[in-house]
């Protein structure tokens, strides 16, 4: 069957894989023990060739605290902060996992590289390009590893979206529509408000949810480069003391200075029209699926409800075939892949084998020129033109 034939070719499309080698192990500190470092210590925990020897947080007691809650002896974690930690010569570190809020991506990530460290960053890369341009100065000064904490990247579906893109069945794509978000989803309490102040996160949904949709669609394209953008945000629902979704959030209105919806027109290289819109609250369940459309072929991607990287159920090919209009299911592919160990064990395994970054800089600079090309251009009201320099 032509269908299946068609199927067949994306499958056809192989990734190296690549063998650990646990000669030695590893010497990982942490920068920044809050919410998301979890997730990062399970990760490394699962990893035979990994030793946490550090690990610091602006917070006096959280980052002992952190290491307790694992179990986790002898853990140095006395540091006021990172410079501190960065300049124990007797860790003896390889690197470090970038667990801090949005603000202070940059500082930190500058500093581990101009200690000679390996350094995995979490999204999104920082908030804005001026930073990440110097984060990747950097980085091509130290000759270390930098990889972007973007794991929707080892989904095997996900994966399979750019496989589609990349084996040529939709043609020449010309318009991509992307993003998502939450109809009521401001991801702040009382407790936590790192995600809402202008001070610790610097941008909202845009660099929350919206690097993910722009890195889903940005990826799949073969990582073309941002030309310009026309973009807008809005915070409507972070600024009413009437919204509610966590417990007590009306309380934060005040204290919320990032955008809560974004959207953006913006023209990629290769004379493709991006679409973009993305939301922690609005009135609408979706502002839609993911869609890209080609000369030969059209690819549907559902939107899921919460917008944190990943596929909302089987993906459609609308094509011809034989002159018929077509429409060929993909399904959802169920792998047993934890994609936090995935991203991890990506970036260890760089480390290992002097390889390139898992996920480069190079690439996700793009993703960092649209949400900082849709907060200057929504400042002043006119699309504008994105420079990036030679670093
Ligand atoms: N990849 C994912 O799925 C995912 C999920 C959630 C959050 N994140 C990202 O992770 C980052 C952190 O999110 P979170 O939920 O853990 O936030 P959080 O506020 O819970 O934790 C951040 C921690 O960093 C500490 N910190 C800040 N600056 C520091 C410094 N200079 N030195 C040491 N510690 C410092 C803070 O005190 C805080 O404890 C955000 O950028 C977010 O976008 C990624």
């Amino acid at each position: 069957m032509k269908q299946d034939r068609s199927l067949d070719a994306y499958k056809s499309i192989q990734e190296e894989k690549k063998t650990p080698r646990a000669d030695r192990k590893l010497r990982i500190g942490f920068i920044g023990t809050g919410g998301i470092a979890h997730a990062h210590i399970r990760a490394y925990l699962h990893m035979p060739d990994v030793e946490i020897v550090a690990g610091c947080d602006i917070v006096p007691g959280r980052a002992a605290a952190f290491f307790k809650e694992f179990g986790l002896e002898g853990v140095r974690c006395d540091y006021k902060d990172h410079t501190e930690m960065l300049a124990d010569p007797s860790l003896a570190l390889d690197a470090v996992s970038i667990c801090t809020y949005n603000r202070q991506h940059a500082p930190c990530a500058i500093a581990a590289l101009k200690a000679g460290l390996h350094v995995l960053l979490e999204k999104p890369f920082t908030v804005t390009l001026d930073e990440a341009i110097e984060v990747m100065r950097a980085e091509k000064e130290s000759g270390k590893i930098l990889s972007i904490g973007f794991q929707p990247r080892f989904d095997e579906n996900m994966k399979m979206i750019r496989k589609i893109v990349q084996s040529g069945e939709l043609g020449k794509v010309y318009y991509v529509q992307t993003g998502g978000g939450r109809r009521r989803g401001i991801p702040a309490n009382p407790a936590k408000t790192s995600f809402i102040e202008d001070e610790t996160a610097g941008v909202g949904a845009l660099g929350d949810i919206g690097c993910y949709s722009l890195d889903l669609v940005l990826h799949a394209l073969g990582d073309p480069k941002p030309l310009t953008v026309s973009g807008y945000v809005s915070n409507y629902f972070g600024k009413d003391p009437g919204y509610v979704a966590y417990r007590g959030h009306g309380e934060l209105a005040d204290k919320f200075g990032v955008d809560d919806f974004g959207a953006g027109f913006i023209r990629l290289e290769g004379d493709v029209m991006l679409d973009f819109r993305i939301s922690w609250a609005m009135n609408m369940d979706t502002p839609g699926d993911t869609i890209i459309l080609g000369t030969k072929g059209g690819l549907r991607i559902p939107s899921t409800d919460c917008w944190n990287g990943t596929v909302g159920g089987p993906m459609k090919i609308y094509h011809e075939v034989d002159g018929q209009q077509t429409e060929t299911v993909v399904p959802i592919i169920n792998q047993p892949v934890n994609l936090w160990d995935a991203k991890i064990r990506s970036f260890l395994d760089a480390i290992i084998e002097g390889g390139s970054s898992p996920v480069p800089s190079t690439q996700i600079i793009y993703n960092q020129a649209i949400i900082d090309g849709i907060v200057r251009s929504a400042t002043i009201g006119k699309e504008i033109e994105i420079e990036i320099p030679e670093i």
